[in-house]
Order: structure tokens, then C-alpha cells, then sequence
């Protein structure tokens, strides 16, 4: 459980951190368990960030789903969801099997809270863990801001 109340070990009081200086503190992060606990942290304020920041992927891969993908039964798995803002994104284009994977169990909670996901599973996708679904299981896979800088997967890929 996160004491929202203390400084954070990042260095800043989590309540009073502008979403920028959350968004830098973890691309400047480097080590995993590190980000995990960040994300912790980050679950409580991700959605009002992603806002402040003006975060445009949600919208822009929804379209871009909507334009490759006209079965709205297609199964789809979004990895790295998050909090679920994507997951909602695609509920409300009409797709109705969504299914979710975080390696943060707080994060993913949220993600649970939305209703949108059919399952949910909490795992740490890396270079040595096969994710566990069987092969072909998905009519498509997206990862929205799971690749990027900073992001534990990214640092192992450089490896
Ligand atoms: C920047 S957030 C993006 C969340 C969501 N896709 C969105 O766009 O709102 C990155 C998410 O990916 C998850 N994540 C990062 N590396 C991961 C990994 N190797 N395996 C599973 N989840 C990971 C984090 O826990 C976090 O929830």
C-alpha cells in the first residue's frame, strides 16, 4: 500500500507532483522495481495526467483499430493497459472482447474497475517470461506507450 501522504522515494510528494515531473521522473528511471513502485504511485494520478498532458493515443489507435478490425467480436488484448483508458476507448468504439495485461497489480486493479476488459492478467512481460496465451489467441495486440522510453521492457530490449 502507497502513504500518499509522505515524499516519495522519487523525490517528490506524489499529491503535489505535476504530471510532467511524473512523466520525467520515469523515463529517467532505470531500474525495474523501481518504475514498478512508481507505477504504484502513478495509478492514483495516471488518468488526470495523461489529461494534462493532452494525450492523444487513445483516440488515435481507436481509429486506427476501427480501420483494420470491422468484427467488433474480435478478440483483442491490450498490454500494458494501464489504468484502462484504452480499454475504454475500444469498449465505446463497440468492441466487446477486450482483454488486459499489466505487470503492476494497483494499475491493473483500476483497469479492472472500468468493466471493459473480459480478463485481465497481471504479469511482467520480459525477455526471459513467455507471455501466457496460447499461440494466435488475439485478432490483435496493442501496446500504447509500453515501448517507449524509460519503460522497463525498452531497457531490457537494449540489452
Ligand atoms: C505509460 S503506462 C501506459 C498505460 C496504458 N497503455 C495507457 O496508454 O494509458 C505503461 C504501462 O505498462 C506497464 N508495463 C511496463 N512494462 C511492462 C512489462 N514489461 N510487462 C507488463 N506491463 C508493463 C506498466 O505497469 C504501465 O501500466
Amino acid at each position: 500500500m502507497v502513504d500518499h501522504t509522505r515524499e516519495s522515494e522519487f523525490g517528490f510528494h506524489p499529491s503535489a507532483c505535476p504530471a510532467e515531473e511524473r512523466l520525467t521522473a520515469l523515463i529517467a528511471c532505470k531500474d525495474m522495481e523501481k518504475e514498478n513502485k512508481m507505477y504504484d504511485e502513478w495509478a492514483v494520478y495516471y488518468d488526470e495526467d495523461m489529461k494534462a498532458l493532452g494525450f492523444q493515443g487513445y483516440g488515435v489507435m481507436g481509429k486506427r483499430i476501427a480501420e483494420l478490425i470491422g468484427n467488433k467480436n474480435a478478440k483483442i488484448l491490450d498490454i500494458g493497459c494501464g489504468t484502462g483508458l484504452f480499454g475504454v476507448e475500444l469498449h465505446s468504439l463497440g468492441y466487446n472482447n477486450i482483454h488486459a495485461a499489466d505487470g503492476n497489480p494497483n494499475i491493473l486493479e483500476k483497469s479492472r474497475e472500468r468493466g471493459v476488459y473480459t480478463e485481465l492478467k497481471q504479469f511482467m512481460l520480459g525477455s526471459n517470461l513467455i507471455a501466457p496465451y496460447e499461440d494466435g489467441a488475439f485478432d490483435a495486440v496493442v501496446a500504447i506507450a509500453v515501448l517507449g522510453p524509460g519503460q522497463w521492457i525498452t531497457l531490457q530490449c537494449r540489452r
